[in-house]
């Protein structure tokens, strides 16, 4: 999604913006361009359409430069990527703006401001903010007003950034639903959507909240919030390291990430076992217990990846205490009624801790339900979610640089462990079983390596698929989910069109779908359901489909004719969900590779999904 540097320093700025823009390239995005008070006072742009590589070769035929700028990747809301639609925005020769987020009143506000003689020179929701705030500076009001007096006609979310060379030494920023943040150097000081973008220069970060405007000088910040009162923010110091967005010797990210999985998930894991049960202080409250031995209901909010963690949450949790849960893609659920609920858990699940929806969600919980507390999945520590929820249980992923999301679901999944044999220590569950569940926990990084051994062999199996246009994914009880994920991780990177159903439900409908054109990729641990699963791969091969199978090395599942069978390591029954994404994710990784797609960045997609 959209990304937003700025700079104030005594020092040119382009090259920093192009540095930040360039790391937050994994967003996902379609243009580019920077704005720059010059030193001759006036202000200048430069865009793009494509790659900030574009933007760059651009820059260096025409050259800009000065100590004032900001920067923009764009990904497109309203209007189709081209160069006009690309940020900066400029009203006249007096404001300069990049804004990410969506204004839903744009076009009440367009008319108006036709009306009153501007000219719109973009398709975009952006142009009207900047001519708005053109109305304002006009009146003679300082840059800081003008943009807290035409915020206040705005309906929707933002984060943006302005310039103007009416003050060429100050740089305005203002949030409301979209992240923004402020990192402060020395004698020099930088905004951005998120901390990446900022890495090289400062490790000293201030975020703002929801309704702050900021007024950022070269020595100054002063920040004022949805009332106009002064307020001081915290300022953070982050541990994050510019080498973790860095590709090393991997070709894509993606795979990076997924071969980073056993760190992951022992970093997830980390301090938060002892001996026989799971410390009850990961939820970073002295309480947790306490509070998790009143839940009566748990409700589980997500969206795409993280959704699926939390279907298999469900599985998990249903099946070790007497807990209802429910899950729901925080899409729809912001919009629906729901009864008044007592005693409820609501847990949201997210990498980025962003996502517009999910937040939404938890908005919405927090104004209506009176929920008994606010839980959050989380892999950044600073994000919205995380500062908005009453606890926190952080994924120890790292940075997830690729738009398909790999170790950040799978430590995610571990995260939903930790929870369920925290709700069943705080059940006063068996404590034998605690114990065997933690143990079982532990030997998880060994089995993921196992399993990343296979992949010369999955590579291998991926040339199969790439002249295939549709595919089915089959999984029972908790893999569902599993093939689930697997199927979105093939159609997003891919761009095969690929289904999951539980493999029971074949019969009912997509059995009609099946011919030797169709592959079916099938997950088969050892579980309760192995049989049963067997029986649905029978009805496949009976109509010539052609079966890809993970199974467990003591399935008994036989090779044959159009029956590929890849052995997994034997693992037990409540790891299947984590062990078993990880196929998966290669076989799709190898698939876009062989199709030579963009691995990293998919088409139309966005790593962080800030708009709704
Ligand atoms: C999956 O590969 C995608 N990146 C996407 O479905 C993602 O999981 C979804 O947008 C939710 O993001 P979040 O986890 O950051 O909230």
């Amino acid at each position: 999604m959209c990304g937003i540097v700025g700079a104030v320093a005594q020092r040119p700025v382009v090259e920093i913006l192009l540095e930040g823009l360039r790391r937050l390239e994994y967003r996902g995005y379609d243009s580019a361009g920077v704005a720059v008070v010059r030193a001759e006072g006036d202000l200048v742009r430069s865009r793009a359409v494509g790659k900030v590589a574009a933007l760059m070769e651009r820059l260096d035929g025409e050259p800009i430069d000065g100590k004032l700028g900001i920067a923009h990747t764009r990904w497109a809301t309203h209007g189709v990527p081209a160069e006009r639609n690309a940020h900066p925005h400029f009203s006249g020769e007096w404001v300069g703006l990049v804004h990410n987020g969506i204004i839903e009143n744009h076009v009440e506000l367009r008319k108006r401001l036709q009306d009153d003689g501007y000219r719109f020179d973009s398709d975009t929701d952006t142009e009207v903010i900047a001519h708005l705030i053109d109305i304002f500076r006009r009146q003679g009001v300082s840059m800081l007003d003008a943009v807290m007096a035409a915020r206040c006609e705005l309906h929707g979310a933002y984060a943006m950034a302005v310039i103007s060379p009416d003050e060429p030494d100050t740089l305005i920023v203002a949030r409301q639903g979209s992240p923004l943040v402020l990192g402060l150097g020395i004698g020099e000081n930088f905004i951005g959507s998120d901390i990446q973008a900022l890495l090289p220069v400062t490790s000293r970060f201030i975020y703002l909240e929801n309704g702050d405007v900021a007024r950022i000088t070269r020595k100054k910040i002063d920040i004022f919030d949805v009332n106009g009162e002064r307020v001081v923010r915290p300022v953070r110091e982050s541990n994050a390291s510019m080498c973790s967005a860095e590709l090393g010797d991997y070709r894509h990210f993606m795979l990076k990430e997924i071969f980073e999985q056993p760190q992951s998930v022992t970093g997830t894991l980390e301090n938060r076992l002892a001996g026989d049960h799971v410390l009850p202080a990961l939820l970073g409250v002295s309480d947790a217990l306490e509070r998790l031995a009143q839940v009566e209901e748990i409700q589980i909010l997500a969206c795409g990846t993280s959704y699926h963690a939390g279907l298999v949450g469900r599985y998990w949790i249903e099946a070790n205490t007497d807990i209802p849960c429910n899950v729901e893609v925080a899409s729809e659920y912001r919009y629906r009624r729901q009864p008044p609920r007592k005693n409820m858990l609501f847990v949201t699940i997210s990498q980025s801790g962003e996502t517009a929806d999910t937040l939404a969600a938890l908005e919405k919980i927090k104004e209506n339900h009176g929920a008994l507390a606010t839980l959050t999945i989380c892999n950044v520590a600073e994000s919205s979610l995380t500062r908005e929820s009453d606890m926190a249980l952080m994924t120890m992923a790292g940075p997830e640089i690729g738009v398909a999301s790999t170790k950040a679901f799978t430590t995610q999944l571990v995260a939903l462990q930790l929870l369920m044999v925290l709700l069943m220590q705080a059940k006063g569950a068996d404590k034998a079983k605690v114990a065997q569940m933690v143990a079982d926990l532990r030997k998880l990084p060994a089995l993921i390596e196992q399993v990343l051994d296979l992949n010369p062999k999955i590579e291998t199996l991926a040339e199969r698929f790439i002249e295939k246009n549709h595919a089915l994914f089959l999984g029972r009880g908790e893999l569902y989910p599993i093939a689930m994920e697997g199927a979105l991780k093939l159609k997003e990177i891919s761009y095969i069109h690929a289904e999951a159903y539980p493999a029971g439900e074949l019969k009912h409908g997509p059995l009609a779908l099946v011919d030797s054109e169709m592959p079916i990729v099938t997950v088969a641990p050892n579980t309760a359901l192995l049989e049963k699963l067997k029986s649905n791969l029978e009805e496949v091969r009976s109509r010539g489909g052609e079966l890809y199978v993970f199974a467990d090395r003591e399935a008994h599942i036989v090779a044959a004719d159009n029956l590929h069978v890849l052995e997994m390591p034997h693992v037990p029954e409540m790891l299947a969900p984590i062990v078993y994404t990880i196929p998966l994710q290669l076989l799709s990784y190898h698939v876009a590779v062989l199709k030579g797609t963009d691995v990293d960045k998919p088409r139309n997609l966005a790593k962080s999904v800030t708009v709704e």
